[in-house]
């Protein structure tokens, strides 16, 4: 199948020295092969209503080439199955798990319980109705994807250090209704209502060099520690990575970090990597080899911890991206549009896909990541 696909994409006389070369060599092409023959899972967050642009069928080819697992970036979260509080909305999941089951992709469920990004009916509920409310969600969305999804961000984004609250825990229903216990309460009820997945405490805004980095991974590293020490069932860290030019950055010091915290017994996900050129000069090639130069920098690094088992970026193509969508809302009429991503928005790789490329062929070699 890969071997066709590439053929395809590269046509002539190439396609026919492709096809001379022996099977193994002509399936280390994608991201995806290269990671995979490295034992780490690469994939990408996707968003199913991008199948219905103009650019769908290029958009699901480029995941279908290039990614073993999906993280879903809209579809699973509460504002999107739980518009109302008498209805739920699987259509969308559902949607994502047949464009999965057709081209035998992975998932990560993405994300049970957040604090933020909820539909205004759950702001209402008072502390008791948002615990039956965390309860119920959790069982009802495991009990109808565990068997597909084998990866879930459980708890997203706990640490909000602008709340100001003990711990620099983010406020939000599900903290008012039970403190710090929501978290921990997460994983035993994904736990107990489907053993077996791997249950992940993803976390934002740890990468950078910056007082801000500091506040996040001292928050997470404490909370982590209390959740350990409560015997909370967490299989992983998932941290975002959202790279940020206009942030300073060293990402040796980031690494060891991301070690101190797989020595306490975890995984560790990349889950959101993306890299915003927002403060960098020049024009789009000059922006694109500089974002790519990040990519290299930060990969080359962090990917050393043997203990990272999955790469997942933030959408692949540009105009996809959460950065764009966001620019255009702001400044419609702006020319410089954002170049976060590693292919550009007519689906052409750029120099990031190289530098991704590279990373992962010159990392070492780590144990198979559990994704289904
Ligand atoms: O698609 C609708 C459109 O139909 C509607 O007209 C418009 C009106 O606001 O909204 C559009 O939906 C937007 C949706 O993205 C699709 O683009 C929502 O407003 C917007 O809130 C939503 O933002 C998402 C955000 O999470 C909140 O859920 C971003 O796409 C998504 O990339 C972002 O992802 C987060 C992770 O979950 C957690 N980590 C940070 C990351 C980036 O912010």
């Amino acid at each position: 199948m890969e071997a066709t696909r590439r053929a395809v994409l590269v046509g002539g006389a190439a396609a026919i020295a492709a096809a001379a070369l022996p099977a193994r060599a002509q399936s280390i092409t994608s991201l995806g092969a290269k990671a995979a023959a490295k034992g780490l899972t690469f994939g990408a967050s996707f968003s199913v209503a991008e199948l219905d642009q103009s650019y769908g069928p290029a958009y699901g080819a480029m995941y279908a080439r290039e990614a073993r697992v999906l993280t879903s970036e809209l579809e699973f979260k509460m504002g999107v199955l739980r518009p109302t509080a008498d209805a739920i909305d699987f259509a969308p999941a559902d949607r994502l798990m047949a464009f999965a089951d057709t081209h035998r992709l992975g998932l990560r469920g993405h994300t049970l319980i957040w604090n933020d990004y909820l539909p205004d009916w759950i702001h209402a509920l008072g502390p008791r109705e948002a615990e039956d409310l965390l309860e119920a969600h959790i069982v009802t969305v495991l009990e109808r994807y565990k068997d597909r999804v084998g990866s879930w961000d459980v708890v997203n984004e706990p640490i909000g250090p602008w709340d100001r609250l003990p711990g620099n825990l983010r406020k939000g229903p599900f903290l008012t209704a039970l403190g710090e216990d929501y978290i921990a309460r997460s994983f035993e009820i994904a736990r107990r209502t489907a053993p077996g997945l791997e249950l992940v405490l993803n976390e934002a805004q740890t990468e950078s060099d910056d007082e801000n980095g500091a506040t996040f991974r001292s928050s997470l590293f404490g909370l982590v520690q209390r959740l350990q020490d409560k015997g909370a069932p967490i299989d992983a860290i998932g941290l975002q990575c959202h790279i940020d030019s206009a942030r300073p950055y060293d990402f040796a010091k980031f690494a060891a970090w991301v070690q101190s915290l797989a020595d306490l017994g975890f995984r560790i996900l990349l889950t959101e990597l993306d890299v915003n050129d927002r403060a960098l000069p020049g024009d789009a090639a000059e922006r694109d080899a500089a974002v790519a130069k990040i990519y290299r920098g930060f990969l080359s690094e962090v990917l050393q911890v043997k203990a990272v088992s999955t790469l997942t970026l933030w959408q692949m193509a540009d105009h996809t991206s959460w950065l764009y969508y966001d620019a255009v809302q702001k400044t419609p009429r702006a020319l410089r549009r954002p170049r976060p991503l590693i292919y550009d928005s007519g689906f052409r790789r750029k120099r990031a896909w190289d530098a991704v490329a590279e990373a992962l062929d010159a990392m070492p070699a780590r144990d198979g990541a559990k994704i289904r």
